[in-house]
């Protein structure tokens, strides 16, 4: 296995053991699409399809993400039509009536002229009334760091070996960093996933948004208590 496909394996097992309350954004965003019946949806950041697939089974998806290998095993799993890009650069040449971009994945953007250009090229590629929904989280400012903190041990059948994942964090100025550390026992070696989240404010996200949507909607949580610190934008019309 290469080093891609290893990490993207990893990421999957990640979200198989980590991600419990965080999957209350599938059924949210399966609801909006069972209302709204897009005639094609795009999911941007789909990563190995978590929101994309189940997704898929209410509406014409097609996914989109920068890695690969993250989209290699999301179609493994389903045929789901990828693109591979940088969202930030370029587009489909496609036209969408919804875009949902979940997962603070615009929180990857290093600074609010990249969540504009985020924004601005999913307006870019949305039918006349379509929607674009992307979610955001407001805690990453209120988070600890941590150093080699245990997340979890376990054993992966797909690649026959116990892994054991641990995370380092660090504050930033303007955004919070992690590192996990995915040990894998039967090759005696580690892979790396680094993340920095864009910390979240308000009143320039909304001002982003206002900029290319008329109606900008903010909900908090996904119709639940269980997350208040995320925030939905829905953004409709120019
Ligand atoms: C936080 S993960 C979310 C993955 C998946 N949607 C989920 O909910 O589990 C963010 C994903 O967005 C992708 N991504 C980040 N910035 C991107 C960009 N500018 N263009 C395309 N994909 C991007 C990353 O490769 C990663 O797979």
């Amino acid at each position: 296995m290469e080093k891609g496909e290893l990490l993207a394996f990893c990421y999957d097992f990640y979200n198989q053991h980590l991600l419990h309350d965080q999957n209350d954004d599938i059924l949210y965003y399966q609801n909006i699409a069972a209302n709204l019946k897009p005639k094609k949806a795009l999911v941007v950041g789909a990563g190995t399809g978590r929101v994309a697939i189940p997704l898929s089974h209410v509406a014409n998806v097609e996914a989109l993400d920068m890695d690969q290998y993250r989209l290699a095993r999301l179609q493994n799993k389903r045929d789901i039509k990828c693109y591979c890009m940088d969202f930030c650069r370029e587009v489909p040449n496609e036209v969408y009536d919804l875009i949902v971009i979940p997962y603070s994945t615009i929180q990857f953007a290093t600074d609010i002229k990249m969540v504009e250009q985020f924004i601005n090229n999913a307006r870019s590629i949305l039918s006349e009334d379509g929607m674009l929904i992307f979610d955001v989280s407001s805690n990453f400012e209120s988070k600890k760091p941590t150093k080699n903190l245990l997340l979890f041990e376990d054993y992966a059948k797909e690649i026959a070996s116990k892994i054991t994942c641990s995370m380092t964090s660090a504050k930033l100025e303007n955004s919070m960093s992690f590192e996990t550390e995915f040990a894998i026992e039967r090759f005696n070696t580690s892979v790396y996933e680094n993340e920095t989240y864009l910390y979240y404010n308000e009143a320039q996200f909304k001002e982003c948004a206002k900029r290319h949507f008329k109606k900008i909607e903010i909900k908090n949580g996904y119709d639940n208590d269980n997350q208040p610190y995320k925030h939905l934008f829905h953004c409709r019309g120019k």
